[in-house]
C-alpha cells in the first residue's frame, strides 16, 4: 500500500488478567519521524511494541505497518521493519560479527552484504572480532541496532535504546538515531527520559498507565509544559508585588516554596536589577526545565489524580 504511513495503531489495548498494560492507544508514525513514546516504568512501553512488532496479540484494536497487519501478513507486514523489545539478544560466547552472520543467514537476501556497513554505522567495526560476553552495555545496544540495519529497514522500532547506559553511551545511542534518521530511516523508540525524547524526537506520545495522555508535536508539547522560570527571594509576598509591575514579566504566579513566571532572558535579567533596587535579596532565579513528571501533572491537572497530587512538593508542604 503506497503512501501507507509506517505505524497506524488505532484502539490498541492488552490486558494481562486484571492489568491493562495498553489502555486503547491510538498512535501515527509518519514517514520521516523520529517518535517518541514516553512514559514511566510500567507504562506499557514494550508491550505496545511488542504488538507493533506482532509478538504478542492485542486484546483488541488495530496495527498497520506501512498499511500491513502483522497478525494477518505475519512475515510479509514486518518487511522493512526492525528493531528490539527490551535487550537486544546475543549468544555472549560469539563475536559481534558471528551474531550478524547468524541473523543475516536466518533472514537471508541480501542481509549477510550489510553487515560491514551495519557495524560501521554503529562504531562497531574495530571490536567485530571480539566476543560478545565482554561487550559493555552501550556496545550490546549498539550491536542491538546493528541487527536491525543488516535488515534495511524503513522503520526501526528500539525500545529504551539509551536506558542503562552511561553517559558517553547515552551519547553514542543519541548520536546513532539521529544519523539514522537523517539517513532517512524512521524510528519509534520508546523512553522514559523526557531530556532524550525532547533531543532526538519531533513527535511524542505521553503514556501513563497504559494510556496516551499527550500525543502531537514536540512544539505543542514545550508549549503545554511551559517553560518559565522561577524564582525564590528574602521576601516572595513583595517580590510578586515587583514583578507585576515589571515590564515583560507575565503570568506571575506565587506557589508556596517560589515564584513562577514566564519572561525573555533579558526582561529576567532586568528583573533581578529591580529585586535588588526593591532591597530584596534573590537566592534563586532560574529558566525551569519541565520533567517527565511536571507533564504529567500539568496533562492531568484537572483531572482528580492522587498519583500526580500528592507527589508534587509545593502542595504537601502547603497542607
Ligand atoms: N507478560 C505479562 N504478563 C503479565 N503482566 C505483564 C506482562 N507484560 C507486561 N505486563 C504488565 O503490563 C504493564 C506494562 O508493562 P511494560 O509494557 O513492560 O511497561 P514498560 O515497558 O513501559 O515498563 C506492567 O504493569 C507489567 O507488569
Ligand atoms: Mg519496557
Amino acid at each position: 500500500m503506497a503512501g501507507a504511513p509506517p505505524v497506524e495503531a488505532r484502539g490498541l489495548v492488552k490486558r494481562y488478567g486484571d492489568v491493562i498494560a495498553v489502555d486503547e492507544v491510538d498512535l501515527t508514525v509518519e514517514a520521516g519521524d523520529v517518535y517518541g513514546y514516553l512514559g514511566p516504568n510500567g507504562a506499557g512501553k514494550t508491550t505496545v511494541l511488542r504488538m507493533l512488532l506482532g509478538l504478542i496479540t492485542p486484546t483488541a484494536g488495530q496495527v498497520r505497518l506501512f498499511g500491513r497487519d502483522p497478525l494477518v501478513s505475519g512475515a510479509a507486514a514486518l518487511e522493512g521493519v526492525a528493531g528490539f523489545v527490551e535487550a537486544p539478544r546475543f549468544y555472549p560466547y560469539l563475536t559481534g560479527r558471528k551474531n550478524l552472520e547468524l541473523l543475516a543467514a536466518l533472514d537471508g537476501g541480501e542481509a549477510a552484504k550489510r553487515i560491514d556497513e551495519a557495524l560501521d554505522t554503529v562504531e562497531l567495526t574495530d571490536r567485530q572480532r571480539h566476543r560478545v560476553g565482554g561487550y559493555s552495555h552501550g556496545m550490546r545496544q549498539r550491536l542491538g541496532v546493528a541487527a536491525a540495519l543488516i535488515r534495511d529497514p524503513r522503520l526501526l522500532l528500539l525500545d529504551e535504546p539509551a536506558t542503562g547506559l552511561d553517559p558517553a553511551g547515552m551519547r553514542d545511542m543519541r548520536a546513532l538515531v539521529a544519523r539514522l534518521s537523517l539517513a532517512g530511516t524512521t524510528v519509534l523508540l520508546s523512553s522514559h527520559l523526557l531530556a532524550e525524547v525532547e533531543e532526538l524526537c519531533n513527535r511524542v506520545a505521553i503514556v501513563r498507565t497504559g494510556r496516551i495522555v499527550f500525543e502531537g508535536a514536540l512544539e505543542d508539547l514545550k508549549r503545554t509544559a511551559g517553560g518559565g522560570w522561577r524564582l525564590r527571594t528574602t521576601d516572595d509576598g513583595r517580590a510578586a508585588e515587583v514583578c507585576r509591575t515589571q515590564r515583560g514579566i507575565a503570568e506571575v504566579r506565587v506557589d508556596p516554596l517560589e515564584l513562577r513566571f514566564e519572561a525573555t532572558e533579558e526582561a529576567a535579567a532586568a528583573l533581578s536589577v529591580a529585586l535588588v533596587e526593591a532591597g530584596l535579596a534573590i537566592r534563586a532565579l532560574a529558566p525551569h526545565t519541565a520533567t517527565l513528571e511536571d507533564l504529567f501533572f500539568r496533562l492531568t491537572e484537572d483531572g482528580a489524580d492522587p498519583v500526580s497530587a500528592a507527589g508534587r512538593p509545593a502542595e504537601t508542604e502547603a497542607a
